[in-house]
């Protein structure tokens, strides 16, 4: 129907007759013109009815209303001297408008296309309407593109898209499943994917050599801004591999991805091992826009006249005393803020949290007493202190120190008053050379996936073993991650063993796997990036909601659709279940 897109229009335009399609965005009478802001998934232009023009089309637009679907014919013309509007893109322009067609009304809209002071429940029960935003628009424009530059890098990389089953068996990734009961075998169930790993797995037993996916899988855990129940990976797996092999084809990928939407980033990514960002950054997802590093000092507390810090440096295996150096912030933070900072890392399982503060004569600080002037010169030295540096420090096992102490780096990083974080930045890292398992609560857990290839199983504390997996990790986010899988069955059986997986158990949950892998499986590894996390870094979006055409609720549910919502009897019946209650 149309000749052209709104923002298509220009100067160079002027004098042409043009047809234009899209939404009345709003409509203003100034003295018998009416003007309307018309409104495509482009942009806005602006249409000027003047009954000079057109007496028919000027009667239309005085019927229109917001968001009032209309066809317009007219010409383009040059705004009169001083009418520019600098805000807007085709704002040296209007359309005098001959011909005005109602195609379709509207009914009063519940919030105005574009507004960002509207409720999110209203939002999405609207989506629809949001999505009309040009700026909505432009946030799925990039998504497409990057998931054609992936398909188009793979592609042309060798690798095949495969399609693996939505209506399949549970899939260990750490989150609970989402079942769907099956009508013709009663009582039993499918699992939606948690990620489609062991398909691509049997695809390499298959032969494919390389395959990749543009992939929905299903978690059902605690949302967060950067988790949805439903989402998107752009999953690859390849054959004959090793782990620089894996990490070329995703920086490849990343680097594809991003120039797609107009982003230019370099590889090779910095790495860092799992270890190292554990001590440095207390993380193992750390955010490297910023230069703040954990510094040991573990050895300068030990001689210090304080029980308290004696007592933990006495058992440096599993205790830390870290310290972390803010530059500035002395000169910045009052007393009731680093008050503050204390009671922010209390939260999180830390007794307290000492500072130095470096003056013109010297460190300060209530600690200060318990040290020898040899050690406090060692620490500034070791610290690099300058004038208006505070130094923060955390005491305790280590797990609890690097988590408070990764968090504060990261809450001072990002506080308004320092301004060491360029929000622009795209840092990526590989974290590499994770453990194969953590020990939560006595119980050992893969800390990837338990397909993942362990360095060596020879070690007497389990937590001691190396995995071959890495992560791929932006701005303090975790993007992606990967490993080297087992590829044999007795291998495959010991770590079951060691998760403390049961023979028969194994043989329910993955005997298909493990069958697989009898019959001649390949060397294989790969890994699989979250799409819509990526695309939200990309959008600097501040929710993984806002890169998803129709996400769900922090809830899990579905405002639009009203989903999950109860069923009638009848399909209950077929599916042979019967609620305990009826729940409303
Ligand atoms: P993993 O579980 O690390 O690995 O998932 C890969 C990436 O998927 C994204 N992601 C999510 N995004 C949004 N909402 C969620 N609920 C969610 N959960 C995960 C993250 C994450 O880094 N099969 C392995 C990959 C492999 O080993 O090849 C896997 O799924 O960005």
């Amino acid at each position: 129907m149309r000749s052209h897109y709104c923002t298509d229009l220009n100067e160079e335009n002027v004098g042409q007759d043009v047809v234009l399609t899209g939404w009345a965005n709003n409509h203003r009478d100034h003295g018998g013109i009416i003007f309307i802001d018309l409104r495509d998934k482009t942009g806005l232009i602006q249409l000027t009815c003047d009954p000079e023009d057109s007496a028919e089309s000027h009667k239309v637009a005085n019927g229109v209303r917001d968001e009032y679907v209309l066809i317009v014919k007219g010409k383009v013309r040059l705004r009169g001297e001083g009418l520019t509007n600098t805000k807007l893109k085709t704002g040296a322009i209007e359309i005098i408008v001959t011909e005005l067609i109602v195609e379709n009304k509207s009914a009063p809209v519940p919030f105005v296309i574009g507004d960002p002071n509207v409720g999110e429940d209203v939002r999405l029960k609207y989506r629809y309407l949001e999505l009309r935003d040009p700026a909505m628009y432009e946030t799925f424009r990039l998504r497409s593109k990057a998931a054609i530059a992936a398909r188009n890098i793979l592609d042309a990389n060798g690798f095949l898209e495969v399609e693996t089953p939505i209506l399949t068996k549970s899939t260990p990734e750490g989150a609970r499943d989402y079942l769907v009961p099956s009508r013709v075998h009663s009582g039993e169930f499918y699992a939606l994917p948690q990620s489609p790993q062991l398909f691509k797995q049997l695809l390499m037993v298959g032969g494919f050599d390389r395959y990749f996916q543009i992939a929905k899988c299903f978690r059902d855990e605690d949302l967060r801004a950067d988790r949805q129940p439903e989402f998107t990976q752009i999953d690859v797996e390849m054959s004959f591999c090793n782990q620089e092999d894996v990490i070329k084809v995703a920086e490849d990928l990343l680097e594809a991805m991003f120039k797609a939407c107009n982003i230019n980033v370099q590889a090779p990514f910095n790495r860092i091992t799992y270890n190292d960002a554990m001590e440095f950054y207390g993380s193992d997802k750390p955010d490297l826009r910023y230069d703040l590093k954990m510094v040991d000092v573990i050895d300068i507390f030990e001689r210090c006249d304080n029980e308290i810090f004696t007592n933990i440096a006495k058992k440096p295996h599993v205790n830390r005393i870290k310290a972390l150096k803010v530059p500035g912030a002395d000169l910045i933070f009052s007393k009731r803020e680093m008050k503050g900072f204390e009671d922010f890392v209390r939260q999180f399982g830390a007794h307290g949290l000492g500072y130095f503060q470096m003056k013109e004569d010297g460190l300060k600080g209530p600690l200060i007493k318990f040290f020898s002037e040899e050690d406090i010169a060692l620490l500034v030295e070791r610290l690099g202190m300058q004038v208006g540096d505070v130094v923060f420090f955390g005491a305790g096992d280590k797990k609890t120190v690097w988590d408070y102490m990764g968090r504060l780096r990261i809450f001072l990083a990002e506080h308004e008053k320092m301004s060491i974080l360029d929000r622009d930045a795209f840092e990526f890292v590989w974290v590499v050379d994770f453990p194969m398992f953590e020990v939560e609560d006595g119980r050992v857990k893969a800390l990837h996936h338990p397909f993942t290839q362990p360095k060596d199983t020879d070690k007497d504390d389990v937590e001691e073993i190396e995995s071959i997996a890495y992560d791929i990790v932006l701005n303090g986010t975790e993007l992606g991650g990967g490993s080297i899988r087992i590829h044999k069955e007795d291998v495959q059986n010991e770590v079951f063993k060691l998760l403390g997986i049961e023979e028969e158990e194994a043989q329910e949950k993955f005997g298909f796997l493990l069958d697989a892998l009898k019959f001649g499986a390949p060397p294989h590894g790969g890994f699989a990036l979250g799409f819509d996390r990526m695309m939200m870094l990309i959008s600097k979006k501040a929710s993984i909601r806002d890169v998803i055409a129709f996400p769900k609720t922090q809830k899990a549910s579905c405002v639009l659709t009203k989903a999950p919502s109860s069923v009638d009897n009848t399909q209950l019946r077929d599916l042979h279940i019967r609620l305990r209650e009826q729940v409303k």
